[in-house]
């Protein structure tokens, strides 16, 4: 029997558990997936106290991802990198603090636009938050050959671009005007979620070659996506990151790589909405 558990604060809205219910009833394997709530200053007890209790693996979301590390015995090279542990696997009675947010962003890419060359062009990422340091580490890693990071608050897009060569702080104000046309724009604001504001971007200025990303998933179809449709530009949704980010997490507990449906999407669509 395999256990494992998404750990946040709070916790309730995580639709880990369902994705990961959902594979180990698909490949038949025994094992049970819940969601857990600790508040910070419970953490690495309640960790402990589940890992002692038989749990191999855990998700660790919001506000935890950069906490978890005092726990590890060991970070991958990419976690460290991004800044954020999202993943711990526990082998040997050893926990290893792994990130699959970067793999989850390009690998959803992959699988919507099977045909889209990271090489081709610059991205522009709006946005310099926890998410966006995994979106700019995968777009790199992934061989784009330059990254604009644009954010609200200029001074954390240059924090974040000083950290990754390849990437660029454009300040904001100049956010519709980057200095050379990007293939991708990805929008890894809060804006557009449901019950926030819409970002107040316009993409009236790009060619139509561009792929136009959202990581939000709630709404499926932003404003931003929305208006790129309008405009008969390529568009990638955001929940695919969620499940991709999803798979290396539970190869790692169970040995098998799972796969996103169609029927897995239907389901985490419908909770999500
Ligand atoms: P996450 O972990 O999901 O990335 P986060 O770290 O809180 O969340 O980051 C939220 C991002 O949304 C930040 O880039 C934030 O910009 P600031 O750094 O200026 O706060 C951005 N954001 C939030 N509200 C925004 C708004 N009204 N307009 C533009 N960007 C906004």
């Amino acid at each position: 029997m395999i256990r494992a558990a998404v750990i946040g604060h709070p916790i309730a809205q995580s639709l880990s558990p369902v994705i990961h219910n959902y594979w180990f009833r698909q490949y038949g394997i025994e094992g049970h997936y819940e969601a857990i709530d600790l508040a910070p200053e419970d953490l690495i007890a309640g960790i402990k106290k589940l890992v002692a209790q038989g749990c191999t693996g855990f998700n660790i979301t919001v506000p935890h991802k950069q906490a978890v590390k005092e726990i590890c015995d060991q970070v991958t090279e990419e976690a460290l990198k991004i800044g954020a542990i999202n993943t711990l696997v526990v082998h040997g009675g050893r926990i290893e603090g792994r990130n699959t947010d970067s793999y989850g962003f390009i690998e959803n890419i992959r699988q919507e636009q099977s045909h889209f060359d990271f090489k081709l062009g610059p991205a522009l990422v709006l946005g310099a938050g926890g998410a966006a340091r995994a979106v700019v580490y995968g777009l790199l890693a992934a061989g784009v050959p330059e990254v604009f990071i644009t954010n609200r608050t200029d001074e954390k897009a240059h924090i974040l671009a000083s950290g990754f060569s390849g990437a660029t702080a454009l300040p904001w104000a100049d956010r519709m005007n980057p200095p050379v046309e990007p293939h991708l724009v990805v929008n890894t604001t809060t804006q557009g979620m449901k019950g926030q504001d819409d970002l107040d971007y316009d993409l009236g200025f790009l060619p139509t070659t561009v792929t136009v990303c959202d990581i939000v998933y709630k709404p499926l179809y932003t404003p931003l996506l929305r208006e790129a449709q309008s405009l008969s530009l390529p568009v990638i949704t955001g929940v695919g990151m969620l499940l991709h980010q999803a798979r290396p997490a539970f190869a790692a507990w169970t040995g098998i790589m799972p796969e996103v449906t169609p029927a897995l999407v239907e389901k985490i669509l419908e909770k999500a909405q």
